[in-house]
């Protein structure tokens, strides 16, 4: 029997107010959105009812890189299960020793050690436990509007409305503007551990920083001793075009973030890299930061078999070509309907449509249940609908994405 569609909706969507969250249902009841997961596969997922189907390009920020079940993840797992479990988090062990060799084979420099977690917000905790306890200081500067998760620390680094109702938090947090070189500078000094960007903050709206922005990140940071934290679980495992989105600005950070993708979409697992001369902190204590399910054995097969999939020769060449298609398509787009898309923030597969209005964001998310799309509007700017297709989309896929993104801007233009 199928697990998918076991009653009716209405007794779900009842089920789900009761047990999981009543704030939840009644937000998607208000706004008319009554969309559940049900089947899902490749690019598509479709209505827990029937047959309504969207094409993915929310993507869970990257969780679906390589689309949905893929299968050869799925398979990956299923090996890894005839033979392992989770594995003992205290004892040294072999798939976590071959994931972390291969994650520092694909990052540039010498970002060759890894400590595994389960979410991304617990490995920018831990990226920041070990700037702290590297350099010895306090102070984190972090960007107003970017995200690095709600966890302890990463939510102490994050926005404002989240943060306030759970103080006080941890001291030492201080946040500057995004792109803003003399910002940093202003910020940055003696007492600095470190300095933490997403490569191109999502939450923010897709911000493309300049060009030369984190070179010059880079150089404060060694100038005042800090340590650079760059969040790549969104941007990284190939969705700008090459594997680490900071690849593309060709700056080497000190610690690197990695998560929702290295999951696959089926079994969570993240990786916090960092650099060689880091390591005297956890060499010293190598018992100091625990984490039961970090770097599960079997979560390290499927990890190592979505490492395989990027590393196929053309994988990301073929990002590219998609990339450039989404750019021609976009660019129509913007041209037909100018009076709503202002702009296209772009590179890669991770892309912003920025409209002309806040007020424009959260009904474009609602056209796309209607056209067949399912993307968010960032929810730090929410003039900006996030467009984060998976990786493995094929041509005529982008052609039905930029075919509804027409329908969804015809349908705001109208109201
Ligand atoms: C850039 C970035 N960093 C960190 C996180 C936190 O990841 P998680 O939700 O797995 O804790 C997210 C989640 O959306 C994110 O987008």
């Amino acid at each position: 029997m199928s697990l998918i569609g076991q009653g009716p909706k209405d007794n779900l969507i009842e089920r789900f107010a009761r047990h999981v969250s009543s704030g939840k249902a009644e937000f998607f009841s208000q706004v008319g959105v009554d969309f559940i997961f049900g089947k899902r596969e490749g690019v598509y997922v479709w209505d827990v009812a029937g047959e309504r189907r969207l094409i993915d390009c929310h993507c869970n920020g990257g969780v679906f890189n390589l689309g949905h079940r893929h299968p050869r993840v799925i398979a990956a797992l299923k090996c890894a299960l005839d033979e392992l479990d989770i594995g003992n988090h205290h004892l040294m062990s072999e798939p976590r020793a071959l994931l972390a060799e291969r994650l520092a084979n694909l990052c540039p420099g010498d970002l060759n050690r890894v400590v595994f977690g389960v979410g991304g917000g617990e490995a920018v905790d831990t990226a920041i436990k070990l700037a702290r306890g590297h350099t010895g200081r306090p102070k984190v500067i972090s960007a107003h509007g970017g995200y690095h998760g709600h966890t302890g620390l990463a939510l102490a680094t994050g926005d404002e409305q989240y943060r306030q109702p759970f103080e006080p938090l941890p001291g030492g947090f201080v946040q500057v503007p995004f792109g803003d070189l003399g910002a940093l500078e202003a910020a940055i000094g003696d007492d600095t551990a470190a300095v933490i960007f997403e490569t191109i903050p999502a939450t923010m709206g897709i911000v493309l920083p300049p060009e030369d922005y984190f070179a010059g990140v880079r150089q404060l940071c060694d100038c005042f001793g800090a340590v650079m934290i760059i969040d790549e679980v969104q941007t990284g495992l190939g969705r700008c075009g090459e594997m680490w989105g900071i690849n593309t600005y060709g700056v080497i950070p000190d610690i690197l973030v990695t998560a929702k993708g290295l999951s696959g979409g089926i079994y969570p697992i993240t990786a916090t890299i960092y650099r060689d001369h880091l390591d005297r902190f956890l060499h010293d204590h190598p018992f100091i930061h625990i984490s039961t399910f970090g770097g599960s054995e079997v979560g390290c097969y499927v990890a190592l078999e979505v490492l395989s999939i990027l590393q196929e020769p053309g994988f990301l060449e073929h990002v590219r070509q998609m990339a450039d298609l989404f750019r021609d398509g976009l660019s129509r787009l913007q041209s037909k309907h100018s009076r709503v898309l202002v702009e296209v923030r772009q590179r890669g597969l991770m892309m912003g449509l920025k409209l002309a209005d806040p007020a424009y964001g959260p009904p474009m998310t609602l056209a796309g249940f209607h056209f067949g799309l399912l993307t968010l509007y960032a929810n730090h700017d929410q003039s900006v609908n996030q467009l984060l297709p998976p990786l493995t989309i094929q041509a005529d896929e982008v052609g039905q994405v930029i075919e509804s993104l027409d329908k969804m801007l015809t349908w705001l233009e109208n109201r």
